[in-house]
């Protein structure tokens, strides 16, 4: 019976193993020592010409790590007949992805075939964050890039017209916590949103009301004025938060005062264990930021075991 145990154990230890890529700080030491920096300056040159690259790279970021784990998945072309990620829905948010390439052709001068994709990404939306104003911290590197993007498996990500039981499950699919969902929706303190990605809290919202009633009647009033029914301004919409190019904990604030963007924002407040966290973070600036940070290191951990590779260029496998 030990022996049975015993194995056992060594199969289930096996399997982690391979689920879980240990990732390490220091992964680049002694092949390509200034991969950080190397990276933070293509993210601070596009970010300095265009303010909408931050929020860009941190949703970027994301999008990648909840679909195959964090593999670069997000940044290869379709190719024949295969759609890729970048191609499917909800894909209207995505751009800069000249920010990973620039990143990606520096470190090929220096380091070629060393640093994979998905770390130039992890790497990248740690720097839009801090470039933002937000926190810094080590990011853990070793990632491999994948093979396979299929625009089919943007089904995968969480909708924003999720409630909290449907984002509790998408997020512990992926060894996330209750706390990680809330921390990580703080990523909402950045960027834009377009009218179709809330449309129904302002129009059908329910047989009864037009109007999503936990939004503030005002600002439901203003998101309408913004995306009419018939909205013919292609692109419309509104920024996340009050300061959406500022990584800070309006998101929170705004999100007690009826003033969120999303259903899945505004679920966070239905459950006791996150609304007490929003309260938390609207709090204090702090909390918010050790808890985002912790979350993201989590997050951009979640990898795969299929087989991988080193791209040489980030939108084609090799
Ligand atoms: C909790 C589940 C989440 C849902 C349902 C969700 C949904 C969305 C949607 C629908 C958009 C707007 C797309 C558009 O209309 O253009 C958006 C934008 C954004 N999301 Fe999330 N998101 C979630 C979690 C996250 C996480 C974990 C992060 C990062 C930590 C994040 C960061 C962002 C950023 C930065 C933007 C703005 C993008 C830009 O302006 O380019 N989101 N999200
Ligand atoms: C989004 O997908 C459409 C086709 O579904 C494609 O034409 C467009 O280029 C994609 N956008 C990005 C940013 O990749
Ligand atoms: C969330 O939505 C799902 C699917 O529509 C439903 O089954 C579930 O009961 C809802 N949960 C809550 C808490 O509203």
């Amino acid at each position: 019976m030990a022996g049975i145990a015993t194995v056992m154990m060594f199969i289930t230890t096996l399997h982690l193993a391979s689920l879980v890529r240990a990732l390490n700080v220091n992964y680049y030491e002694n092949t390509c020592p200034h991969v950080d920096s190397i990276v933070a300056a293509s993210v601070h040159k596009a970010t300095m010409n265009d303010k909408t690259v931050a929020a860009a790279l941190l949703r970027m970021h994301f999008h990648d790590c909840f679909i195959r784990g964090c593999d670069a998945s997000v940044l290869l072309e379709s190719k024949g007949k295969t759609i890729a990620e970048k191609d499917g829905p909800p894909n209207i948010s995505l751009h800069a992805f000249y920010v990973i390439d620039n990143a990606k052709k520096a470190l090929e001068e220096v380091c070629p075939g060393v640093v994979s994709c998905a770390d130039i990404l992890a790497l990248a939306a740690r720097d839009a964050v801090t470039l933002s104003g937000g926190p810094t911290w080590d990011v853990p590197k070793g990632r491999k890039d994948g093979r396979i993007s299929m625009a089919t498996e943007t089904r995968q990500l969480p909708a924003p017209t999720f409630n909290i039981s449907q984002l509790q499950q998408s997020f512990s699919q992926r060894g996330l916590s209750l706390e990680d969902l809330v921390a990580l929706s703080g990523g909402h303190t950045l960027g834009f949103a377009h009218c179709s990605s809330f449309q129904n809290r302002i129009h059908r919202f329910s047989p009864k009301q037009d109007i999503d009633p936990s939004l503030n009647p005002s600002f439901g009033s203003r998101l309408r004025s913004i995306c009419p029914s018939h909205n013919k301004v292609k692109n419309a919409g509104t920024s996340l938060d009050s300061s959406s190019t500022l990584f800070d904990n309006a998101y929170y604030k705004l999100l007690l005062q009826g003033e969120s963007i999303f259903s899945s924002d505004q679920a966070l407040l239905t459950h006791p264990t996150t609304k007490a966290l929003v309260s938390k973070f609207a709090y204090s600036q702090e909390e918010f930021e050790r808890a985002f940070v912790k979350s993201m290191i989590k997050m951009s951990s979640i990898t795969n075991d299929g087989q991988q590779q080193i791209r040489l260029d980030c939108k084609f496998v090799r």
